[in-house]
């Protein structure tokens, strides 16, 4: 699962025992070793979907828990003007930081997702955010998803990818649910807690959540990652715009 670049088994315990600004500080020097980052196929992929939403390309781009900068490139791309990420970890940052170092055109900024800084406010016509939602509880996804639409100006895009449910029927469904009951009753014993769900993201409450916040939503197929046997894509591109 991991490169002998990546975490140890040990340091991952120690990681998922602190808090997750802390276990990201700590993890932030291997972090791009693991699998936790989102691949090059999923970020391609989104690019490739986001630049024929808009001929010309984009005004700012917002990169929302953007850990060690993994949409940072796809947005200096898409964007004509400012870049940022923004990220609770400040481990996370720095490698990000690095990766950037001397880019005048990128900034990044440490801060809750779930309160961005009025400074940020009505500045960009792009956010995304990759690799994160499972950090949120459902009901804090109206605080998040209220930030980026703050954060955005009208008719600015906040685009994210999201799979398709995982049938009750696959040994991944059980993987995930075991994953997700230990955490839940690492949770109920320990602390601090180390909020990480797998399944906790359904796009049905998330549709929901980002029209009260304001977006209207459609949702566009990854088609690189083809279908399920039914026909549905196994991951889509979620486009919830301000407007
Ligand atoms: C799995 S990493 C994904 C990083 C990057 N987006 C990627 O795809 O590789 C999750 C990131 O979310 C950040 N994060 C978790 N909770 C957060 C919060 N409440 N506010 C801001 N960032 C948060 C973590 O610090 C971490 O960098």
């Amino acid at each position: 699962m991991f490169s002998s670049h990546g975490p140890s088994v040990r340091e991952l315990a120690v990681q998922g025992l602190s808090s997750v600004e802390r276990g990201y500080d700590l993890l932030a020097p291997k972090f791009d070793h693991t699998p936790f980052r989102t691949p090059d196929r999923m970020l391609d992929a989104v690019e490739e979907t986001l630049a024929r939403q808009r001929e010309g390309g984009f005004g700012s781009g917002l990169d929302v828990c953007c850990g060690t900068g993994a949409g940072i490139g796809m947005l200096r791309r898409l964007c004509r003007d400012r870049v940022t990420g923004v990220d609770l970890s400040a481990g996370m940052l720095a490698e990000a930081g690095r990766a950037h170092a001397g880019d005048d055109r990128v900034d990044f900024v440490r801060a809750d997702a779930r309160a961005l800084p009025a400074g940020l406010a009505g500045r960009y016509d792009l956010a995304v955010s990759f690799g994160a939602f499972g950090h949120f509880l459902p009901a804090e996804r109206p605080a998040l998803f209220s930030g980026v639409h703050a954060a955005l100006r009208e008719g600015g895009v906040f685009a994210f990818p999201i799979g398709a449910p995982i049938p009750v029927s696959s040994p991944v469904w059980w993987a995930v649910a075991a994953f997700d009951a230990v955490m839940r009753v690492r949770n109920a014993v320990w602390w601090p807690p180390f909020v990480m769900y797998y399944r906790t993201f359904p796009l049905g409450g998330v549709r929901a959540d980002l029209r009260a916040a304001g977006f209207t939503v459609e949702t566009v197929p990854l088609e690189r990652f083809g279908r399920l046997p039914g026909g549905a894509p196994r991951w889509r591109l979620v486009l919830a715009r301000r407007s």
